[in-house]
């Protein structure tokens, strides 16, 4: 063997093992984005934390509230204002797809001693928190519904009007 033709070959050489590992990197890097992204669309975490403010001004801080269907949602309910309870009292309802607002909203007023949830129509009730006043808080913890669109309200007489926003349950 002459010693162009070791030369060439030594290049020739090299340049293969360049090629092949190039390619193979390549190919590994595909895989693991891949994976990444698998990982990603399965990884929709078991509970979700919310938090919503309601004011003096009869305001929601949120008109849209969202999670994913099944999710466990810890929902914090927190009165940034300073009116007392009897006058300006705020409490958050997640009602069943399909309610009226109106009808339920207005049955409320007679509620006052059960948080202003009606018995009679508790049944379209997913999920509740108590009534509180200014510089209270107050947390519960459900299961987000199946997927669909729902609505929120405050039940507070007067409020629904206002007070009420729609809760999202994305499929998973
Ligand atoms: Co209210």
């Amino acid at each position: 063997m002459n010693k162009l033709m070791t030369i060439s070959l030594a290049i020739l050489a090299a340049f293969l093992f360049a090629c092949g590992g190039g390619s193979e990197k390549k190919s590994e890097n595909l895989e693991e984005q891949a994976t990444t992204k698998m990982e990603e669309t399965a990884m929709v975490p078991d509970s979700t934390s919310l938090v919503i403010e309601a004011n003096d001004q009869m305001q929601f801080s949120t008109d849209e509230l969202k999670v994913t269907e099944g999710q466990v949602v810890t929902l914090t309910l927190k009165h940034t204002g300073k009116m007392a309870k009897e006058s300006m009292g705020h409490n958050w309802v997640l009602l069943k797809a399909g309610t009226d607002i109106a009808v339920f909203g207005t049955a409320a007023v007679t509620a006052p001693d059960n948080e202003y949830i009606p018995e009679d129509k508790a049944s379209q009730v997913i999920a509740n928190t108590k009534v509180v006043g200014g510089g209270e808080e107050t947390s519960i913890t459900f299961t987000a519904p199946k997927a669909g669109y729902y609505k929120f309200i405050c039940s507070f007489p007067g409020h629904w009007g206002v007070m009420q926003g729609t809760f999202t349950s994305s499929p998973r």
